[in-house]
């Protein structure tokens, strides 16, 4: 089904309006997504009519909210394909998800000379918690080398794997390249050994059909804010057994069954890993957002960014001074580039002011571009809202941009 993209726009207030002057481009979807009119509606008619704190009151609007955060959570599950609602945590974010999972799995069943596989492409929230944990540990932290094109070598991390290797954790979709990661076969490959796989999703949930059940990750974790959905609030799906191993994360209400000054009794999942009063309006609003995307449909979603993502390739490829970062086979729609003889701040600045909205440094993934030997790139990354046309006007900017230093 092709989608009728003016019709989508629609739903977007914020995209209508004018930067410098200019109408805004908007290519910073990696960064975060814009919010469609539904997500922003149920933010409001939560706070207008059903605020409440769940799972607690014995009236009304407690029974409401607790309903709709609920909900929330079961279509997450069927988002996902996750086998039940129990297996569903809500956090602040992808990188939560991730700490979460190395504070509780990591410090349980990681220990000294165990090893922990990441890759190159990792952002900073994949690499860190698991350096934290293996300073702790005295755990040894393994790393996947990448090609040129930016791919990792299967080859290589075949090797590295051993019945030492306790869990892989590795980015389904990169942020600062896009490049998609053959994330079946690295699960089939880590479980092999006995190794638990923990797949970073924070760049692929929108794009990319997740069946979590038939991949059989053991944990997945994602950010609903480049889902279209709030900011602040994320996702991490963990198998009922390995949840249920885990000890708890934060500690508080909510996440007991009983206390005493004795001894504490803890809550089954997913309160366990659900301390405090949570994000509810986010979580409520998140459902939306949701919806929107299923309405759409990712292979139609997916359909249409790479269509941009080809048109802008076809349309860069022959600028001088133009150099393209990541050239992966398989790619989620981002465009990482540099321009001959210029910062990628300076790039960014310049397109900034023609009204095209892109990130620019290292994107926090400060290793992925000492292995390109580069500070940072430009990178322009497409949603199902962006235009054939708004791809035109980036290109023509980048060609009057590289003009400068490239004549
Ligand atoms: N991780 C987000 C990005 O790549 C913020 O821009």
């Amino acid at each position: 089904m092709s989608l009728n993209i003016e019709q989508i726009r629609g739903l977007f207030p914020v995209l209508h309006q004018e930067v410098h002057g200019k109408p805004l481009i908007y290519f910073d979807n990696a960064a975060t997504t814009q919010k469609p009119q539904a997500v922003l509606d149920a933010l409001a008619g939560y706070y207008s009519h059903d605020n409440s704190n769940i799972h607690r009151g014995a009236h009304a609007l407690a029974d409401r909210a607790t309903r709709y955060y609920e909900e929330t959570r079961e279509a997450v599950r069927a988002f996902i394909g996750a086998k039940e609602a129990e297996e569903i945590i809500f956090t602040k974010g992808t990188t939560e998800g991730i700490n979460l999972v190395a504070q509780t799995f990591g410090r349980k069943f990681i220990g000294k000379g165990d090893e922990i596989i990441i890759s190159t492409l990792e952002h900073h929230s994949n690499i860190v918690p698991w350096q934290m944990l293996c300073e702790e540990k005295e755990a040894v932290l393994r790393i996947i080398p990448i090609n040129e094109a930016g791919e990792i070598i299967f080859e290589e991390f075949e090797k590295l794997l051993s019945p030492k290797t306790k869990l892989v954790s590795i980015v389904h979709a990169s942020n600062a390249l896009g490049t998609i990661n053959p994330v079946k076969e690295v699960i089939d490959a880590a479980h092999a050994v006995g190794a638990k796989v923990l797949l970073d999703g924070a760049q692929s949930t929108s794009h990319l059909e997740i069946d979590v059940q038939e991949l059989d990750c053991d944990f997945l974790a994602f950010s609903a804010h480049k889902i279209y959905g709030p900011t602040g609030l994320g996702v991490l799906y963990g198998k009922r057994e390995v949840l249920e191993a885990m000890p708890p994360f934060l500690g508080g209400g909510e996440m007991i069954k009983e206390v005493t000054f004795e001894k504490t009794t803890y809550n089954d999942i997913p309160f366990k890993f659900e301390a405090g009063t949570p994000n509810i309006a986010d979580v409520i609003a998140f459902k939306a957002s949701l919806d929107f995307v299923n309405a759409l449909g990712k292979p139609a979603i997916k359909a249409h960014e790479d269509a941009l993502l080809a048109h802008a390739d076809e349309l860069t490829r022959e600028i001088k001074g133009f150099i393209p970062v990541g050239t992966a086979k398989d790619k989620v729609a981002v465009l990482s580039f540099n321009i001959n003889g210029m910062h990628p701040f300076d790039v960014g600045q310049m397109l900034d002011a023609k009204g095209i909205a892109v990130r620019t440094g290292h994107h926090c993934t400060q290793p992925l571009m000492k292995r390109f030997g580069i500070e940072g790139t430009v990178r322009a990354s497409f949603s199902v809202y962006n235009t054939k046309s708004e791809i035109e006007k980036l290109a023509m900017g980048i060609a009057q941009i590289a003009r400068f230093k490239n004549k």
